[in-house]
């Protein structure tokens, strides 16, 4: 009688590397997404300093997306990989309010923007940008 434990070993080892990587295509992900958020933070903040309303706007809507896609990057099985510390998920409604208030940033600095209106502006801007080093030093590891 033929056993069906190969197939049983083969068919466990396929979902465990599938998990691994799924864990490991979450992290690469987020941390492409993070640096992403850098490098358009300061795009944003070179077109607002030129005046430049519409590109302004135009980049802070695509780092609301950013922010809001990045709150599904943390799967349990990605618990502490990277440089995102444990605490995150024991934490999560604390560390997932904190995205969502840097994705309402800004959408609001998206709105002012777009309308011209520079009041407001420097708040929302200054809110969104305190925001990056205070979660960093609660919730990213030093190395
Ligand atoms: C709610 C918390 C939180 C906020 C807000 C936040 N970050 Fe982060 N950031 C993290 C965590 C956690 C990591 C580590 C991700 C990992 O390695 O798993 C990280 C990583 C990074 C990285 C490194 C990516 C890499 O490849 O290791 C950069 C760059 C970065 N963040 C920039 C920013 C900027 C710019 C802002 C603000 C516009 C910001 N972050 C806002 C939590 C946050």
């Amino acid at each position: 009688m033929q056993t069906p434990f190969p197939m049983l070993v083969g068919a466990i080892a396929l979902i465990i590397s599938a998990l691994a990587w799924a864990d490991q295509s979450a992290v690469n992900q987020r941390q492409q997404l993070f640096d992403q958020l850098d490098t358009k933070t300061e795009l944003m903040e070179d077109a607002l300093d030129r005046e430049q309303w519409q590109r302004g706007a135009e980049l802070a809507a695509e780092l609301a997306d950013t922010v809001t896609l990045l709150k599904t990057l943390f799967p349990e099985t990605s618990r502490g990989v990277g440089r995102s510390r444990k605490s995150i998920w024991n934490e999560w409604p604390e560390f997932e309010g904190r995205l969502t208030r840097l994705a309402d940033d800004f959408t609001a600095i998206s709105n002012t923007a777009e309308s011209g209106r520079s009041a407001g502006l420097d708040t929302a801007l200054e809110n969104a940008t305190s925001s990056c080093r205070s979660c960093h030093m609660s919730y990213r590891s030093l190395w």
